[in-house]
């Protein structure tokens, strides 16, 4: 494979994606940060200079979906694989493009994310027999978008009473419009919106990816149906569809047939559900022009009509297209370990998963620690479920809360065997080909106060110590959050590299000073 290099620039600075002025974490000074693009089997090469100023300085990037096999310290989660790479510093990631399809790299520092830290990854690889098209549009990132710094949207979820804080508007890669008379912002009307291109008869890949902090996302196209190709780096069955619901940190891939005539043009949408979030969150839009049309003019078409279901995803039941093209290698039946853990919350103010809240120290790296035998069960802060070296972990999952979360393990993805409100029956949805993918939206309470539930599974065949997480970024810094350990003993051969360890040098030389 080839070695495909980039350099990262981290810095804050105040932009207007949509007219009105944000201070934003920028890389090259653009936001959304640059896509990282390679062959399936290349080695990425990424440096990060961290140039923030300010108190909060500090950043770590994460490759989301990526395997990270026998590179876990490459994951980019401060205090668990890694310290946050102080002012002034830089720190070079080195891994392998371990999955074909499509995902995105985010801040896993604090909620940098929702402050722009974020941008789209594209791995390509042998595309599944029977697809076939004419025009890879590359990525669609779909991201809620604040106004307001990531630190002051924290403090709001900490604050008490509680300044619940929701999103002002949502983008399709990086552009939308805002009405000037709705802020005292600065504020440029008409900012304008992402343009495609589109060619009457041909077909076209869309790759869709929710980069948001907190929305779940409905995408349509104006008069097209598509047919949905890829799921969170898992080639699927294909099937026809005119909406996708992603939750923050999912992805699909659709293939588009031009419908349209030369000169016409159409409205892409995305919509944060109103249902699972504040009423009046803001829709996203985006302009799809075919050949000959006139591109200074706006499409006039209508929205295509959809249901969405509660604020989940589809449920299990109506998931069939769903279904990997390759059924898994290892049956599902096969777990070595069941355990189950419960999420809930107090107040606002924490997350709990089985009564633990998780506080990261950002003075060390677990991985490191583990790695040298420093005794790390005395800390339940750091919350971490050592799974042994079973061979296969099923987790049964409970949410005793009134919204659905979205949950993401690293370092895999993971069968979903059955979901429900209550009680788990036993019966796996499926069983001979489940579904899979990195992250899955799990069912909030019902209005009898069952909690939902989802049943996962995955095989440990990837030594590390590997975040568990709801992929909402307030939640995740507020400690919904837990670290799985996989093969303590393997962990321990790892030979690190010492730049690793340097992370915690030059932050806690950054951190004596200044925090
Ligand atoms: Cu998208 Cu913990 O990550």
């Amino acid at each position: 494979g080839k070695l495909r290099k980039y350099n990262f620039d981290i810095s804050r600075g105040l932009l207007a994606p949509d007219g009105v002025n944000a201070s934003l974490i920028l890389v090259n000074g653009a936001f959304p940060g640059p896509t990282i693009e390679a062959n399936w089997g290349d080695t990425f090469q990424i440096t990060v200079n961290n140039k923030i100023e300010g108190p909060e300085a500090g950043t770590s990037l994460h490759w989301h979906g990526l395997l990270q096999h026998e590179t876990p310290w490459m994951d980019g989660v401060p205090s668990v694989t890694q310290c946050p790479i102080a002012p002034g510093q830089s720190f070079t990631y080195t891994f392998k493009a371990d999955r074909p399809g499509t995902s995105w790299w985010h801040s896993h520092y604090a909620a940098q994310t929702a402050g722009g830290l974020h941008g789209a990854m594209i791995i390509h690889g042998p595309i599944p027999a029977g697809v076939t098209y004419d025009y890879d549009l590359g990525p669609v990132l779909l991201s809620d978008h604040y106004f307001i710094d990531y630190r002051e949207l924290l403090q709001g979820y900490l604050s008490v009473p509680l300044d619940l804080i929701f999103s002002d508007n949502n983008l399709i890669n990086g552009k939308g419009q805002f009405d000037c008379s709705k802020t005292n912002r600065t504020c440029t009307p008409n900012a304008g919106y992402s343009k495609f291109r589109f060619r009457s008869g041909k077909t076209h890949l869309l790759r869709l990816i929710n980069t948001s902090a907190e929305g779940l996302q409905h995408f349509t196209i104006d008069g097209h149906s598509f047919q949905v190709i890829e799921f969170d780096f898992v080639p699927i069955k294909r099937f026809t569809t005119s909406k996708v619901t992603l939750s923050p940190g999912q992805r699909a891939n659709i293939l588009v047939k031009g419908i349209g005539k030369p000169n016409s043009s159409y409205w892409v949408r995305s919509d944060i559900d109103a249902v699972c979030a504040a009423p009046s969150q803001p829709h996203a839009l985006a302009q799809i022009y075919y050949e000959n049309s006139d591109i200074t003019k706006a499409p006039n078409t209508n929205a295509t009509p959809y249901t969405a279901i509660g604020c989940g995803t589809d449920p299990l039941a109506s998931t069939v297209p769903l279904y990997p093209i390759a059924p898994p290698a290892n049956p599902s039946t096969r777990k070595d370990l069941d355990i189950t853990l419960g999420f809930n919350q107090t107040g606002f103010l924490q997350w709990y998963m089985n009564n633990v809240t998780f506080r990261a120290d950002m003075n060390l790296a677990l991985l490191s620690a583990v790695n040298n035998g420093t005794e790390y069960f005395g800390v339940p802060e750091w919350n971490v479920w050592d799974f042994g070296s079973n061979s296969s972990i099923r987790m049964l999952m409970r949410n005793y809360h009134i919204s659905p979360h979205p949950m993401h393990l690293h370092g895999h993805d993971f069968w979903i065997l059955a979901e429900g409100h209550g009680d788990w029956d036993g019966k796996i949805v499926n069983p001979g080909n489940p579904i899979r993918r990195d992250t899955h939206q799990l069912l909030p309470m019902d209005a009898e106060n069952r909690p939902g539930y989802a049943v996962i599974e995955w095989v440990q065949d990837n030594p590390g110590v590997w975040a568990f997480h709801c992929h909402i970024f307030s939640h995740l810094s507020l400690g919904f959050y837990i670290n799985v350990l996989e093969r303590p003993d393997d962990v321990q051969n790892f030979d690190i590299p010492d730049s690793v360890q340097n992370t915690c040098v030059q932050w806690n030389a950054y951190a004596s000073k200044n925090v």
